[in-house]
């Protein structure tokens, strides 16, 4: 994650006035009325297919305007919806306020355009708006992180400790709020870059897809960009040996699918930069010969697949249970604010939870196996046909209320404490005595 630039930023954003922040509890009685009733639509998600077909074939602008009209706030009024169920501590830090007062301002400009005739003007006035609305949301991410982290500083200092439901619902809550946006910058971005202005399209892409994306070639696009950021930091950096196979047809030396590059080279580029991290710091005397990151590009009738492993040194099971997790990093955080020094290789914990989801949102998945003192072997899965990868956007119902309810359930196993824990434990308990 690409950070530093944003952190100097933040320091502004936190000192603006607190009239510029809105909270769920400063919203009009029309607009909590509208955004009640968005809420009960259910977002309808499409298909890689069905974007090509739109772009290619049967899309224009002004059905492209009325599906976004009704989709886009519908997906904000959802996420508005569960991000009320937050505990009062949360929604009421500097950074989730910001968040929250973001989300209405879109949605209420969105709400301009509920019962308007459908004309030339309605629809560039539109566009225009939802390039606001992506520049309003392009800090969205790192401002929801930081509210989690000021959170945790207000519970320390009331001496509160999170319990294991609060862990389980933050994970929770992320994971759904950052695939909604995902969803909803794609649904934007496809608009705006079809029939906004024509210097932002790409040759080759429909909107932000590719319909012949080269996977070997993005690959090799992450890996160069993280060896590059790698070798600032130990100058040098791992090889890449890249195989790559096609089972569909197997005289084909390249993988070919319908994917939007964009997503594909931010998961790559995440799994080098880990790759290379770990292999660098386990052999730290070894800078110019370290041993090389394998990659293995496959094509199958069903799944596309990128195989990423490293001898990095891996880590045990139970390490390696915490990777997914938001905020969980075992590099330094790097600084805030500090525009002079290069983009940071790790720190931040974000870089395998966000990877997963863009995975999964496409119908993918992202897996990691490690064997501790070895390497780790990190498998992206992709869907071949187009028609099946099918956007996985979340919904805010029954279920999610309940969700958020529901206790942790305590183990219903007795396995004897692994002494490392029972030492951690004790030196945890000695500290919280002295
Ligand atoms: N290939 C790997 N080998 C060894 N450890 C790894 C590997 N990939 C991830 N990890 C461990 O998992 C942690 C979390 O990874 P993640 O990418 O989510 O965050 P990060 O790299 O620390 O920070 P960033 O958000 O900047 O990527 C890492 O700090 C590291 O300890
Ligand atoms: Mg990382």
């Amino acid at each position: 994650m690409q950070l530093t630039r944003y952190l100097l930023q933040w320091s502004k954003n936190v000192t603006m006035p607190a009239a510029t922040l809105a909270t769920s509890s400063s919203f009009s009685r029309s607009t909590s009325d509208l955004i009640e009733k968005y809420s009960r639509f259910s977002p309808s998600p499409i298909s890689l297919r069905q974007f090509i077909d739109f772009a290619q074939k049967s899309g224009n602008e002004k059905s492209s305007f009325r599906w976004l009209r009704q989709e886009i706030p519908t997906r904000l009024a959802n996420m508005m919806k569960e991000m009320n169920r937050f505990p009062d501590d949360l929604l009421s830090t500097a950074s989730t306020s910001l968040v929250t007062s973001w989300y209405k301002t879109s949605f209420e400009e969105m709400m301009r355009y509920r019962d308007v005739p459908v004309n030339n003007d309605i629809t560039e006035n539109f566009t225009e708006t939802l390039r606001k609305i992506v520049v309003r949301h392009r800090n969205v991410v790192e401002t929801m992180a930081f509210g989690i982290m000021e959170w945790t500083e207000k519970m320390s200092r009331k001496k509160k400790v999170f319990s294991e439901t609060d862990k389980e619902n933050i994970q929770y809550f992320l994971d759904r709020f950052y695939t909604s946006r995902i969803g909803i910058r794609l649904l934007i971005n496809q608009h705006v870059l079809l029939f906004g202005d024509s210097a932002d399209r790409e040759p080759n892409l429909y909107g932000s897809i590719d319909p012949n994306c080269d996977v070997g070639c993005v690959v090799q696009e992450a890996y160069d960009n993280a060896k590059f950021l790698c070798e600032q930091y130990y100058l040098g950096a791992p090889e890449v040996k890249m195989h790559v196979h096609n089972v569909v047809n197997e005289h084909d030396p390249t993988v070919n699918i319908i994917y939007c590059p964009s997503h594909l080279y931010h998961v790559c580029f995440e799994l080098f930069k880990n790759a290379m991290r770990a292999t660098m710091e386990f052999h730290p005397d070894h800078a110019s010969d370290v041993p090389p990151i394998d990659v293995l590009v496959t094509k199958g009738h069903d799944d596309c697949c990128i195989k990423v492993s490293d001898r990095g040194g891996g880590a045990s099971r139970e390490k390696r249970q915490r990777w997914f997790e938001y905020l969980y990093s075992t590099a330094p955080r790097p600084s805030r604010g500090d525009a002079s020094r290069v983009a940071p290789l790790a720190g931040y914990g974000y870089g395998l939870p966000l990877s997963r989801l863009y995975a999964r949102y496409l119908g993918g998945d992202l897996e990691i196996q490690s064997i501790d003192g070895f390497g780790t072997d990190t498998y992206i899965y992709l869907r071949s046909p187009s028609n099946e990868a099918i956007e996985t956007v979340p919904v805010f119902n029954s279920t999610t209320t309940e969700q958020y309810r529901r206790p942790h359930l305590s183990g219903d196993w007795v396995a004897p404490i692994s002494s490392s824990s029972q030492t951690k434990k004790k030196r945890i308990s000695n500290k919280s005595k002295s």
